[in-house]
Order: C-alpha cells, then sequence, then structure tokens
C-alpha cells in the first residue's frame, strides 16, 4: 500500500479530530477524509477508492451496522472497522456477523492498537479477496471440465459398442473382453464426471421452500422403481411432514441412501425403511437398512470424498455419495449422522429445520 486512503465517518467533530490525529502518526502516509454522516460517505465512496473506513458504532442520525451491512453489499471487500463507546462492544460480534471486518474501543484508541487493527483487517479483506477468487475460478474450471468431459466419454462408449458389435463373437474372446473392460472404464468416468458436477453445483446457494416429504419420497420411488424391483428390495415410508428445504437436493440425498441400502446389503429382501417424525423446530428423517453394516470407527469417514470402505470388484461405486448427501444437507441448514451395526444394517439419520433458521449444530455447518 503505497498511500492508503482512509475514511473516518463520525458526527461528532471532536471524535473525528482525535481518529484523525492517531491514525495519522499510525499511517503518516495516508491521505485521510472525513465525513459526518452517510450520505457524504456515500459521496466519497462514488469518488475515490478507499483502503479502510472507520466507522463509529453510535450516531444520532444513523445506525453504524446498518451502514456497515448497505457498505458490505455493495464493496464485498473493503476493510470496515467500527469505532465502540462504552458497552458498545457488547454488540460487535452482531456488528460482524453484519460484515464489520473489526473494532476497535474508543477506550482503548492508541497509536499502537490503531496501526494493528487497520492492517489487520487490510489484510484480512485482502486474504478473503484472494480465496474468493480462487474459489471462484476453481469452482468455474471444475464445472468446465465435468461439461467438457462428458461428450469425448459419450463418443468413446459408443465407439465401442459399435466395435464390439462388429467384431465376430467367437474370432477373438479376448478382444471382446477388452473391449467389456473399456466400455466399464468409460462409464465408470461417466458417473464420476456427473458426480463432480452435481458437487459443483451443489456450491451455489439452493432455494429453500416448504415441501412436502411424501411429494419427495413419491419421485424417489419412481425413479429407483427400477433398481427395487432388479433387487427384490422393500422400500416402506411412513411420516408425510412438511418441512423448509430444497425438493431436487433432498430427493438426491434419499436416492442415494436408499440405493447404498440396497447395494450394501445381503438380506433377502433388502428392506430400507424411511421414517419422519417431527419436533416443533426440527424434522428427523431416519433412512434404515438391515444391510452389511458399517464398522464403528468409519462412520465419521465415509462423508469424506472419495472414501469407499470395498474395492469396486465388490461394490461399484465413485466414493462421492454421501458427500454429496452431506453438502445437500448442510445446504438445506441441516445435518446428517449414521448409526450402524456390522451384520445387522445401518440408519442415517437426517435433521432439517422445520423453518429456514441455521443448523442446530453449527460445528457441522462450519467444516462444510
Ligand atoms: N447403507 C450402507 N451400508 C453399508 N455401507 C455403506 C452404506 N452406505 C455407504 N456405505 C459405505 O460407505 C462408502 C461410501 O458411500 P458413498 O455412497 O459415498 O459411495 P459409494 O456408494 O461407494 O459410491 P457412489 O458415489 O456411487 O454412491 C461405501 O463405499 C460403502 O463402503
Ligand atoms: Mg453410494
Amino acid at each position: 500500500m503505497s498511500q492508503p486512503a482512509f475514511l473516518i465517518l463520525d458526527d461528532s467533530a471532536s471524535e473525528r479530530l482525535i481518529i484523525k490525529h492517531v491514525l495519522s502518526d499510525a499511517f503518516p502516509d495516508a491521505a485521510i477524509s472525513q465525513a459526518n454522516d452517510a450520505e457524504s460517505a456515500r459521496g466519497m465512496f462514488a469518488a475515490m477508492s478507499l483502503d479502510c473506513i472507520l466507522l463509529d458504532y453510535s450516531m444520532p442520525q444513523m445506525d453504524g451496522v446498518a451502514f456497515a451491512e448497505e457498505l458490505r453489499r455493495a464493496y464485498p471487500h473493503l476493510p470496515i472497522v467500527l469505532v465502540t463507546g462504552v458497552g458498545d462492544e457488547m454488540l460487535v460480534s452482531h456488528a460482524m456477523r453484519r460484515g464489520v471486518t473489526d473494532y476497535i474501543p474508543k477506550s482503548r484508541i492508541n497509536v499502537e492498537s490503531m496501526r494493528r487493527i487497520v492492517e489487520r483487517a487490510i489484510q484480512s479483506c485482502s486474504l478473503r479477496k484472494i480465496v474468493v477468487a480462487q474459489r471462484e475460478e476453481l469452482e468455474t474450471f471444475a464445472y468446465a471440465l465435468a461439461h467438457d468431459f462428458k461428450q469425448p466419454i459419450r463418443q468413446i462408449r459408443t465407439f465401442t459398442e459399435l466395435i464390439s458389435q462388429e467384431v465376430p463373437n467367437g474370432d477373438s474372446p479376448e478382444l471382446q473382453q477388452y473391449l467389456t473392460f473399456l466400455g466399464q472404464a468409460a462409464q465408470r468416468l461417466g458417473s464420476l464426471v456427473d458426480v463432480m458436477s452435481q458437487y459443483t453445483l451443489l456450491n451455489q446457494e439452493p432455494e429453500l421452500h416448504q415441501i412436502s416429504l411424501a411429494a419427495v419420497m413419491e419421485n424417489v420411488t419412481g425413479a429407483l422403481n427400477s433398481e427395487i424391483k432388479e433387487r427384490g428390495a422393500v422400500l416402506t415410508f411412513t411420516g408425510d411432514v412438511s418441512l423448509h428445504g430444497n425438493e431436487t437436493l433432498l430427493g438426491q440425498v434419499l436416492q442415494n441412501l436408499i440405493l447404498n441400502g440396497m447395494k450394501y446389503n445381503k438380506s433377502d429382501p433388502p428392506r430400507i425403511d424411511v421414517r419422519a417424525t417431527c419436533t416443533i423446530d426440527e424434522c428427523t428423517i431416519a433412512i434404515q437398512d438391515n444391510g452389511i453394516g458399517i464398522a464403528e470407527q468409519y462412520l465419521g469417514e465415509i462423508f469424506r470424498p472419495l472414501v469407499r470402505l470395498h474395492t469396486t470388484s465388490e461394490y461399484a461405486g465413485t466414493g462421492l455419495g454421501l458427500t454429496l448427501a452431506r453438502k445437500a444437507i448442510l445446504a438445506q441448514h441441516g445435518t446428517i449422522e449414521c448409526e450402524s451395526e456390522v451384520g445387522v444394517g445401518s440408519t442415517f439419520i437426517v435433521r432439517i429445520p422445520l423453518s429456514g433458521g441455521p443448523s442446530r449444530r453449527p460445528d457441522e455447518a462450519a467444516t462444510h
């Protein structure tokens, strides 16, 4: 930062003077502007590029936090330091959730603390800007990759089938086998790419509405009809509840969990029971199977990308189904966990709030 530009917004001329004095001692090269109300501050933002704003928390004509929120929307990476009076510190965490980067209490303003806090705010905003830009770039790259891979994979599969039809069966059994392997590899690559594009799409905030679980289950049962018949599985559903979620995402999650329940299952018949119950603020959906079960030490692992407890020759799969399911549930402010006993079966428990509130378990939401 060659010559940093700062703005002090405070309705009190004497407070502005004190802050300006300390700020110019902390940053001798800085260009420091002042405004006494939001309107003149807006004008300055339009006219110049600022490196940091120091904003008074309580001004008679204006709510400092509401103004910070407005600035955050317009300037996502602007360092905003809130200057708080006695007692205002209590409200700092609320202010930081609304877009404030850091704060400095008026009682503790001195050259050293001013330099430290302003530099920290500038650094954290520039790091966040880099992270956001890199994430966007990665998402675009992953999306393009998934999209561009689809066509050549389809072509490999089609031509493999055409070649295998052309090669006379009895002439070269090895060749037929190689073609079968080639077709299977292309199919697996196709599934991986499909799953990758789903994963990328899940980075966007989904629209949440009031939805009926029975309607979601009806679609899921329809989509899985042939797999259920093929496996001779029994799927039951009880508990038509209404919850605040996304029909498509919840449908994908249930589909993944039911497919897993049928796939990792040696019972005859495989049974999957889906049961929903609600408390006053949350809906719990239990998806229980009578399958092979999962050993306790793997219960936390299975939601991580590409974790598979079996080889592809035992059970086919990409190892991303549960990662996607977890991401989709977190996007609906919910949680997912698994209880299981080897040889008895597994129960996946999904919890989703009934209204659009935050997850009951912020620790889980934070790790996604
Ligand atoms: N209901 C279940 N019973 C027993 N093991 C399970 C069950 N669900 C998942 N697993 C284990 O967890 C692993 C991860 O499951 P996940 O659904 O993420 O991937 P996958 O089924 O291997 O592949 P896909 O991405 O095609 O779903 C599985 O490979 C399997 O070992
Ligand atoms: Mg799966």
